[in-house]
């Protein structure tokens, strides 16, 4: 079976990614499987304390470079202050992971 430990990745430097929704589910997982192949991940929340606490369980795994930042994919302003964040966190964005998803609520 293949696992993190046999991903390469093709540039110089391992990526840097960006995983919304990484506070739990999918998103933590593929965050965590990330971080374990050596990616720099930076784990996203809407509530930046949650995005904070998932990084450090992450980091306190192992080798780990996980940061966090708060993240709302369904608020503009919040996406643009996300990125201005990651821009200053590591000055580079390799990949997005487009996990968390905006539902809109059915009327009734
Ligand atoms: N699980 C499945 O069976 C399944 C099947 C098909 C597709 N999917 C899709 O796969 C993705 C992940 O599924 P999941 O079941 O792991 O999701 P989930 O547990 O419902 O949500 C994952 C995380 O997304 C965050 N989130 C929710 N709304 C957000 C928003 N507006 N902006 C930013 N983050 C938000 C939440 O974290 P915070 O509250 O900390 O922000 C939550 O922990 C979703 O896009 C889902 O639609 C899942």
């Amino acid at each position: 079976m293949v696992g993190p430990a046999d991903v390469t990745w093709p540039g110089e430097l391992p990526p840097t990614c960006l995983v919304s929704g990484a506070s739990g589910g999918l998103g933590r997982a593929v965050a965590e499987q990330l971080a374990r192949a050596g990616a720099t991940v930076v784990i996203t929340s809407r509530d930046p304390g949650r995005a904070a606490a998932t990084a450090i369980e992450l980091a306190g795994a192992g080798d780990i470079r996980a940061m966090p930042a708060g993240l709302d994919v369904a608020d503009a302003n919040s996406v643009d202050a996300a990125a201005r964040a990651v821009a200053d966190l590591t000055g580079r964005l390799d990949v997005l992971v487009n996990n968390a998803a905006a539902r809109r609520r059915r009327r009734r």
